[in-house]
Order: structure tokens, then C-alpha cells, then sequence
């Protein structure tokens, strides 16, 4: 079963029949691909003087109905829950077996998992768009019961939309999103979350002040529910009610200067402080998180603000529980997760996303964040069994071996000879230099070292790493050596072309070099969480350097 903390690589059906026991989270987040037919480009920061075509489409979030979808249909004919079962043949006879069903069969599946692993005191938020939110709102009230939903919180995604009406368009522009908030039972956590009252509020409600200057408002002090909610009845100040407080507390606030009668006959009021209360109720309409742009942007295109994480999370868990987002993107909920002192497990179906979150990790809490990263291959048989799954995820996966970002050209698919970019600074260069990587996950071929030597020529580069499964052979080499020698500033001399193994790269015996390089010239950092006195962590500066 999972070790906590732990980010999987793999398809999250898997991961979590296979290493997630029952009753074992305390929270679920996840923002599952919306079927909305986009591609995730995923955007690398690329060094002044260099153009940004390191991009490189990570994920696509299109379903189509095929054998998959047709084979985890019938999964869910035949488990437990019939409600689901009866549900799910109701929609495919309305919907018919095409882009929208394949997708809604996914999600069916992998809620019923997610409801097995949740604890009875646990939740599950499900963000979505108006893509599907519908639909899946049906399918969350079929997994949980109608009994488990808590909120559709309404998240103002945008704050600045411009309006396409120039451009015809019809409706009105969508800016927001929806969270779906549902719990396993009764027995469910909840800590209720304040926020600063708004001014205008402030003014009109807080209107009295103290000669000291303190503002308050006055309260209601009448027993809810009368007689039937057991309020003790009496006379106070002239006015006969059934109150909400005893009368012997009721005479200490008024010694204490609490209570105000406004005039003789009306009923009496208690004070309430601005200072002295938690602030305003957050409900379940959210307009005060900004998205994930700015310093926080990662360049994940789907990132999720971590404020908006940190309210979840707080919310609907405490320190020490278990959080777990199954489909975790860039990992903004295991990082609020992490900064908020909880347990956490991340799943993402692409090793791009999961090299992503190991940097932020790194970036934002250094040493202090231990973590396992499971399912990236760690020996060359795996290593073998993932080119044999996946090309472009070995690929991927490959080339941040030597730390540098997946490259994938303009268009999908075009052969340019690299798959992998990185820059370094040398002593004397204001401006990075590159170098261009070659993955080669089948046989090596004779003339592979000259074909990445005429790509580094080409791309004005001034190293190539040509990184293979198999062992190159002694001619290979000789072909590589002779491709030139690079000096640095410093003097020190590097193979231009430099030959190099998965199983080399994996134990450390074999490493691409060359000059001395800026870690962050190749991916954009996290910020870094710092902590202050009381040990509580919060946003600080990034650091300077490595
Ligand atoms: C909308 S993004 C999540 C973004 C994330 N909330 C963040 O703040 O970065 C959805 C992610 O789900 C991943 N994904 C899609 N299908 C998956 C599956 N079956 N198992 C695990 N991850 C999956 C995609 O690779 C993508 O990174």
C-alpha cells in the first residue's frame, strides 16, 4: 500500500486499485481533464536569446469510444454499486457511444475508486467547466448517494474577461468554474472558513463606534427556536423573551458593558466587535482567488491557484491527514498539502507532469519535503518496458535524465533529430548556450552520431547528447570524439558530441558534460516556502542562484 508521500506515474485507475487501501484518505481533490478537446501544451521557459519553441503537448484531453471505453463500461455493470450501474446505461442510451460517454465511463470508474478509498470522515471536491459538469454531477450523486452533496462552489476563474461579441459571438462569456463538494457520511470534517468583511459591508453593518474608536455591530440576543429549543424565558431591561442566555450571564454583560437598549421598551441588543470576530462566512460562491498566472505560473496550462488548494484543504482536513489528487497536473494540491503540513499522494498519467512537481517540490521547500516517486523507471529493464509501452514518454522521460525539457518542435510528430534542449552559461557568455538531445530508445544505427552532429551544427548548438538504451559501439565513439573539442572560459575541455546510456545516466556513472549551468535557466521555478518564527510556512522571495 502507498508510502505517504508519494507522486505516481501512471494511469490513476491503476495506481489506486493496486497501492491504495480502503478507508485510507481523508481528502480527495480532482481536476480531471475536461474533455474539452484541448491539448496541453506544456511551455518551458526558454533563456533570453532564444526563441520558445520548447513546448511540447504533455496531454490531450480527448476520449473517443473504443475498445477502452467499452471494456471499463462493462466494469461498471458488474460492480457493487447498481445505482451507478442502472445510471451509466441510462446515459449511454441517451448519449449514445460516442466522445462524451468514453469520457463519463472513465470518470465513473475512477469515482467508485475514490469513494472506496476515501475514510467516512472524507470528502471529495471534483473541479470542472460547464464541459461536463452536468453530467458529472449525476454521476457524483450515483457514487455517493444524494445524501453525500455538499456545495457546487462556483469559482470566478477570470477576473478580466474580455468580451468576443466584436468577433459574433453569442453568449456570455464563461468565467467560471465549478467545484463539486460531496462527503463519504455524516461523520464528515468540516472546518468552516472566514474571510475580511468587505468594506462596504464594514460600513454598513459596523456602524457604531466606542469613544476609543473600536467599531461594532449590534445582535440579536433572542433564543432561536423559543420554548422548543429549551431558552430560558424572563424579564430583562423592561422587555419579556425567551433569551438566548442564562439570566445570570445576561446581568455580567451587561456589567461588562454589552448590551444597549436604544430606547426605553426596545429590545435589548448584545455588542458584537469588529476586532473580536472570525469575519465574514465563506459561502459557497468564491470571487476572491485569482488563477494561477503571474510569478505563480508554473506554465502548466491547467495550473490551479494554490490559495484556492490551501482553502480546500484547510477546510476539509487537518495537519497529519492524507490528501490525495489523482489526476495532479503540476501538483498544486500536493503542494498546498505540503505547505499545509498534511500527507499527500499525487497521480499524473504523463512523467512530464510528475519531473514538474519534483522541481517545485524542490524549489519550494528544499530538503525539508521527503517524497518517493514511483512508477518513472529506475533500472534499465524498466527503463526498456516504458520505450516498449510508450515512445514519447520514454522520450520525455529520457532527456530530464540529463535535466533538460522535452522538445517536440512546432508540429507534432515533424522529425527535427532533437528531442531535448538545455542551456548553460559559460564563464565568458552573458547569453545560455545550447545543447541539443537525441533519444534513441530501439538499436543505435551507424550513422546516428553524424545525424546529431549535422542537427548540432545546424541548430547553432554547442554540445549534442545522443542518450541511448543500447551500448554504443567502439567505432560510435571514435565517430563522437571526433566531432571536436569544446574549451570553456575556464579552460577545461568537453567532448562536443558526447555518447551517453540510460543505465550510465541511472547509476550515476555517466553524466553529459559541460560548463558550469543555472538550473533555472531550463524550467520556471516555484517560489519558495519559507518559515517564519512560529513555524508556520508562507511565501517568500525566490532564492538567488542554484
Ligand atoms: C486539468 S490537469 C490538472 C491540473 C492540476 N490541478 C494543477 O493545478 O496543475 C489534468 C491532469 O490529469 C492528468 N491525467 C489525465 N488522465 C489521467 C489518468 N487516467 N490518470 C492520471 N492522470 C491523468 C493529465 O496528464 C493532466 O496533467
Amino acid at each position: 500500500m502507498a508510502t505517504l508521500n508519494t507522486l505516481y506515474y501512471g494511469d490513476n485507475l491503476d495506481i489506486m486499485r493496486e497501492h491504495i487501501g480502503a478507508e485510507s484518505v481523508d481528502l480527495v481533490y480532482l481536476d480531471p481533464p475536461f474533455n474539452s478537446k484541448r491539448a496541453y501544451n506544456l511551455l518551458f521557459k526558454s533563456p533570453k536569446g532564444h526563441q520558445s519553441e520548447a513546448q511540447i503537448t504533455a496531454f490531450e484531453d480527448t476520449w473517443h469510444w473504443a475498445e477502452q471505453a467499452e471494456r471499463e463500461f462493462d466494469d461498471l455493470l458488474h460492480q457493487p454499486n447498481t445505482d451507478v450501474a442502472e445510471m451509466m446505461k441510462a446515459f449511454r442510451s441517451f448519449l449514445g457511444e460516442n466522445d462524451v460517454m468514453a469520457y463519463l465511463t472513465m470518470m465513473a470508474g475512477r469515482l467508485l475508486e475514490l469513494r472506496r478509498v476515501l475514510k467516512p470522515t472524507g470528502s471529495l471536491y471534483l473541479h470542472c467547466d460547464p464541459t461536463a459538469s452536468h453530467y458529472l454531477k449525476v454521476v457524483l450523486d450515483g457514487v455517493f448517494g444524494v445524501q453525500g452533496f455538499r456545495n457546487e462552489i462556483v469559482w470566478k476563474r477570470i477576473h478580466t474577461v474580455k468580451g468576443n461579441f466584436g468577433q459574433g459571438s453569442k453568449f456570455f462569456g464563461p468565467n467560471t468554474d465549478s467545484i463539486f463538494f460531496y462527503a463519504r457520511s455524516e461523520q464528515q470534517k468540516f472546518n468552516p472558513a472566514f474571510t475580511d468583511y468587505r468594506p462596504e459591508y464594514i460600513d454598513q453593518f459596523f456602524h457604531h463606534t466606542e469613544p476609543d474608536g473600536r467599531r461594532y455591530r449590534l445582535i440579536s440576543m433572542i433564543g432561536p427556536g423559543g420554548a422548543s429549543k429549551g431558552n430560558p424565558h424572563y424579564e430583562f431591561m423592561g422587555v419579556t423573551k425567551y433569551w438566548r442566555y442564562s439570566e445570570k450571564k445576561m446581568h455580567e454583560l451587561h456589567d461588562q458593558g454589552m448590551i444597549v437598549q436604544t430606547k426605553p421598551g426596545a429590545v435589548p441588543q448584545r455588542k458584537q466587535y469588529l476586532d473580536q470576530g472570525k469575519g465574514a462566512a465563506v459561502q459557497s460562491l468564491w470571487t476572491d482567488i485569482e488563477s494561477a498566472s503571474g510569478g505563480e505560473s508554473l506554465g502548466y496550462p491547467t495550473q490551479k491557484p494554490l490559495a484556492l488548494l490551501e482553502r480546500i484543504i484547510r477546510a476539509s482536513s487537518d495537519e497529519g491527514d492524507v490528501v490525495l489528487d489523482p489526476f495532479c497536473g503540476c501538483g498544486t494540491a500536493v503542494h498546498a498539502a505540503q505547505k499545509l503540513k498534511r500527507r499527500w499522494i499525487g497521480i499524473d498519467i504523463t512523467c512530464l507532469a510528475i519531473g514538474l512537481i519534483e522541481k517545485r517540490l524542490k524549489s519550494a521547500f528544499g530538503k525539508e519535503c521527503e517524497f518517493k516517486v514511483e512508477g518513472t523507471p529506475k533500472d534499465l529493464e524498466s527503463a526498456r518496458d516504458l520505450a516498449a509501452r510508450d515512445k514519447y514518454q520514454f522520450q520525455w522521460w529520457a532527456v530530464t535524465l540529463v535535466d533538460a525539457q522535452p522538445f517536440q518542435g512546432k508540429k507534432k510528430g515533424a522529425d527535427t533529430g532533437i528531442d531535448g534542449l538545455k542551456f548553460f552559461h559559460d564563464l565568458q557568455t552573458k547569453d545560455a548556450m545550447k545543447i541539443v538531445i537525441s533519444v534513441k530508445g530501439g538499436g543505435l544505427k551507424a550513422d546516428d552520431v553524424r545525424a546529431l552532429n549535422h542537427v548540432r551544427e545546424r541548430e547553432k548548438a554547442e554540445f549534442g547528447f545522443l542518450i541511448s538504451l543500447a551500448e554504443p559501439t567502439a567505432k560510435m565513439r571514435a565517430d563522437a570524439a571526433s566531432a571536436g573539442i569544446y574549451t570553456s572560459g575556464a579552460g577545461q575541455k568537453y567532448q562536443r558530441v558526447q555518447m551517453l546510456t540510460i543505465e550510465g545516466l541511472l547509476t550515476g556513472t555517466e553524466r553529459g558534460e559541460h560548463p558550469d549551468y543555472v538550473p533555472d535557466v531550463n524550467y520556471k521555478r516555484a517560489k519558495r516556502e519559507k518559515r517564519h518564527k512560529e513555524g508556520e510556512l508562507f511565501e517568500g522571495p525566490q532564492p538567488t542562484g542554484p
